[in-house]
């Protein structure tokens, strides 16, 4: 067993600072409420990973949101692999029947979650659905997504921070990051 993990040292390179998230995040924001001026918007988010990313461009969008939560589970895969196989584990606390639905995501790798993420709120009838993620790895894509609002594309690196986890740790980095080789092979 190794000793206690230290965030920053883990982290071997950044690629995507605090600074330029938090520009993107106000470019994003002000897009979107051009795009949805006078229209209803819901923006829905998927726990865990996208806690950091919602609560910031929820409050770089200057027309009226509500919000709602919904936490999926993949299973089947690893620490790094989605499988496509996914659980609901906290469904969508109100109706989105005649909402326009943004969907908020943290990083969208092969496309399985989301795909079937968007065949699910698709079903609840929403006026509108476009999809906005912080990050897009195009490299992995398995299903073709139409995304509408990206944050950055980044190459095909498991990344950690704002959000995004390994082994549920390094959600809370401010920036985006890639961890040594030696903690992804667990020899700490
Ligand atoms: P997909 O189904 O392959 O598109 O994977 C989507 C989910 O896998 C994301 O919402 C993340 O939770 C997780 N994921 C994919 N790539 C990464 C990564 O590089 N770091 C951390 N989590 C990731």
């Amino acid at each position: 067993m190794s000793g206690p993990v230290d965030l920053k040292a883990d982290v071997a390179e950044i690629l995507v600072s605090e600074e330029a998230i938090q520009e993107r995040v106000r470019e994003l924001g002000q897009r979107i409420s051009d795009d949805y001026r006078g229209r209803n918007l819901t923006l829905v988010s998927v726990l865990k990973g996208s806690l950091p990313f919602m609560a910031d461009l929820m409050r770089a969008i200057d027309v009226p949101v509500r919000i709602d939560l919904m936490e999926v589970s993949s299973y089947g895969g690893t620490a790094t692999e989605s499988s496509g196989l996914v659980r609901i584990l906290k469904d969508l606390s109100a109706s989105i029947a005649d909402e326009d639905v943004l969907l908020v995501e943290d990083i969208i790798d092969t496309g399985l979650t989301l795909n079937y993420l968007i065949r699910y709120l698709r079903g609840k009838n929403p006026a509108s659905l476009r999809i906005c993620t912080l990050l897009d790895k195009p490299a992995r894509r398995l299903v073709d997504i139409p995304v509408d609002y990206t944050g950055f594309t980044i190459e095909d690196r498991f990344v950690v921070g704002y959000g995004l986890d390994y082994g549920e740790l390094y959600r809370n980095l401010r920036f985006v990051g890639v961890l040594r080789p030696e903690v992804y092979s667990g020899g700490g």
